[in-house]
């Protein structure tokens, strides 16, 4: 992403119910991406909004017996409380039925319908009612809807409309995300997206008779008629940012640079939109990001199945910054992800409390009880202080450029890792020794490099926890609120003799059966002997960072000139992968088609015989050969966690 400007999107969110958590999460990831180009120092706009138009919200009016706009008004303050609850920094907040949307998408219609883009046709077909969407014959499957996840029956119409001559610009599309790969994200998306141009594109029916359905945008051209909700929805992106009202705003913001979506509207955010903005001569957003589902424990979350996870909830049991890090370190972008409590509590407890909270109250204590409270001198360096000091800005690099390649939970892994290593590093240095033994000089070097290192993690983490990471700046005497981030890749900004102050329980551990057995490591060792030499433990936290997963070889091959490689298509859930294996002297390659193995799927790829190997696989060795490690399991699906 270009660095001049920053402006990214989520959806705009249908009013028909109260937000739950799947909103909360891009909502929270716009805001994230957002603080964290302000803090580069690159203007920044951020649109959120919602979608209030459309049979949806109509029915659910019915339901309560409302009016559609009363409906709206009503649960748009439930959005609009979580996004203050949970310290949301959007710009604008755009809501479909206002004025200034309104008569941007009828300009839009009518520019359209007056150059031929848009035309009237008699339509008869299939009709969705839950999906909204029309479908000929061909596209139904089994006689029922073709939307994934959807599927239920259809109505057969015959009517009039309106529709958009988005077949036309197949061709031009399709070429058109070949030439921008970075259009659509991620790489699989993308693919999937070229699939589904496979198939020869109908026009688009933009228009609903308002005998069936009245709640919409009159079309200009024709009373008779409202325009198709997502013809209305897509136009918030323009609409909000000045488009035809204000031309220095327009040509300010526009393009986009990120549109944040889950993977559900990937099809109307990079067919639909696309070719209508091609129609309307404007240029196309920089990138359109589809995140993968949130999903309670392994299943799909329903109102019916009773298990939508309230974020409001959340937010108030465990606290709006905690919460907001769960969900930003616990998904990988792309990728589904699963919610459950223990998980939060787990991460929890292991990141924030026993690491990163107990290391400032223990940094803090030490200065405040031997160092008259101030940020002491630091003279000699050793090899450990050097080892830190690289770590700590390691790490800020790190994350600098996870975030800005939208793997942010790899980002916040490895501030998380630093983490780790400073506490190994007191555990080592033992100050509480050094202040026992007077050595004060040899203390003080400790406690800045302590104290520094977390100077640097907590600004690099104010994106995702604003408000506790203020509390900890606030903690090491740091006066200004916001990190500025030049100063997050330099060691030694904190300033000797600043006055610390003793914070209270920053992350207090959360306490459920399960965690209770736990031990609190820094506190449990402060002042006492380390763990014996040569016995190290991996935190649960350390295994969770590696994502293991089951996965389906699809195709195996020798690769050129290298006797022990073999080259494998695998299928990680719907994802399709290359590893580089040497397994080539113990496997044929005929033979592994269709096992079903393990992988360590989120390894850092790397390049192997100029192969990228996008993954692990783990196998044992047993004597001379290896084995693959395989599933008990008849029909094992791939992509499940191992765990
Ligand atoms: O589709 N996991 O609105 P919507 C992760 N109005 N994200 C989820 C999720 C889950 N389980 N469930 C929902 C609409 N989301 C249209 C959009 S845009 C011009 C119009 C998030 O209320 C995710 O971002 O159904 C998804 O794309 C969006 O909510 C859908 O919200
Ligand atoms: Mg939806």
């Amino acid at each position: 992403m270009p660095d001049e400007k920053f402006y990214v999107t989520t959806p705009i969110y249908y009013v028909n119910d109260k937000p739950h958590i799947g909103h909360a999460y891009t909502t929270i990831l716009a805001d994230v991406l957002s603080r964290y180009h302000r803090l580069k120092g690159v203007p920044t706009y951020f649109l959120t909004g919602t979608d209030e138009h459309g049979q949806k919200v109509q029915q659910a009016a019915e339901k309560s017996g409302i009016e559609p706009l009363e409906q709206a008004d009503r649960t748009v303050v439930r959005f609009r409380e979580l996004w203050t609850k949970l310290e949301i920094t959007n710009d604008d907040f755009i809501r479909t039925t206002e004025e200034r949307h309104k008569t941007i998408v009828q300009q839009a219609l009518q520019d359209l319908y007056d150059r031929g883009e848009i035309y009237k046709d008699k339509y008869d077909g299939w009709y969705c009612v839950g999906c909204e969407r029309y479908f000929t014959e061909k596209d139904l499957v089994e006689g029922n809807c073709p939307e994934p996840g959807c599927g239920r029956p259809v109505e057969r119409i015959e009517e009039t409309n309106y529709f958009f001559r988005m077949s036309k610009y197949q061709d031009w599309l399709i070429q058109y995300i070949h030439d921008n790969p970075g259009f659509i994200q991620p790489d699989f998306r993308r693919n999937e997206t070229l699939g589904f141009l496979k198939k020869k594109l109908n026009d688009l029916c933009v228009s609903r008779p308002k005998s069936r359905l009245s709640w919409g945008i009159e079309l200009p051209f024709d009373e008779n008629f409202v325009t198709y909700v997502w013809f209305d929805a897509l136009v918030n992106y323009i609409s909000a940012v000045g488009y035809l009202t204000d031309e220095n705003v327009f040509e300010k913001w526009w393009p986009a640079s990120c549109h944040l979506i889950g993977k559900d509207i990937l099809t109307t955010h990079t067919v639909y939109w696309p070719t209508m903005l091609h129609a309307m001569g404007l240029p196309q957003p920089q990138c359109v990001f589809a995140h993968g589902w949130w999903l309670v424990g392994r299943d799909k979350m329903s109102k019916s199945v009773g298990n939508v996870v309230n974020p409001m909830d959340m937010a108030d049991r465990f606290g709006v910054d905690p919460f907001r890090y769960f969900l930003m370190a616990e998904m990988s972008l792309g990728q589904d992800a699963s919610f459950t409590e223990e998980a939060f509590v787990r991460r929890y407890n292991a990141d924030l409390a026993n690491d990163l909270g107990n290391m400032l109250s223990r940094v803090v204590k030490l200065i405040v009880s031997h160092c008259d409270a101030k940020i002491p001198e630091y003279t000699e360096l050793g090899a450990e202080e050097e080892n830190l000091r690289n770590a700590a800005l390691a790490a800020a690099e790190q994350a600098m450029d996870n975030v800005e390649s939208m793997r942010i939970d790899l980002g916040l892994a490895a501030l998380a890792g630093v983490v780790r290593e400073a506490n190994r590093y007191l555990e080592k240095r033992q100050p509480w020794t050094l202040a026992k033994e007077g050595k004060i000089e040899e203390l003080g070097t400790v406690l800045y490099f302590a104290a520094e290192t977390l100077r640097i993690i907590s600004g690099m983490i104010y994106p995702v926890m604003p408000s506790k990471m203020s509390e900890l700046r606030a903690a090491l005497g740091l006066s200004e609120k916001e990190p500025g981030f030049a100063d997050l890749t330099e060691w030694g900004k904190l300033q000797p003799g600043t006055p610390v102050q003793k914070v209270k329980g920053l992350f207090p551990r959360i306490s459920s059966r399960e965690n209770k057995k736990t031990p609190v490591p820094g506190k449990q060792n402060e002042g006492k002997e380390p763990p014996a030499e040569g016995v190290t433990y991996a935190e649960y936290a350390d295994f969770k960072r590696l994502e293991l997963r089951t996965a389906r070889i699809l195709q195996a091959e020798k690769v050129e000139g290298a006797d022990k490689l073999l080259r494998l298509d695998i299928e990680v859930g719907d994802e399709k992968r290359q590893i580089v294996a040497g397994i080539a002297q113990h496997y044929d390659p005929e033979g592994l088609q269709g096992k079903t193995i393990v992988i360590v799927a989120n390894l850092k790829p790397v390049k192997i015989r100029g192969l990228k190997s996008n993954g692990m696989l783990l196998a044992a060795s047993i004597g001379k050969t290896l084995r693959l490690v395989t599933i008990d399991a008849e029909d094992a699906p791939s992509g499940a966690e191992v765990s």
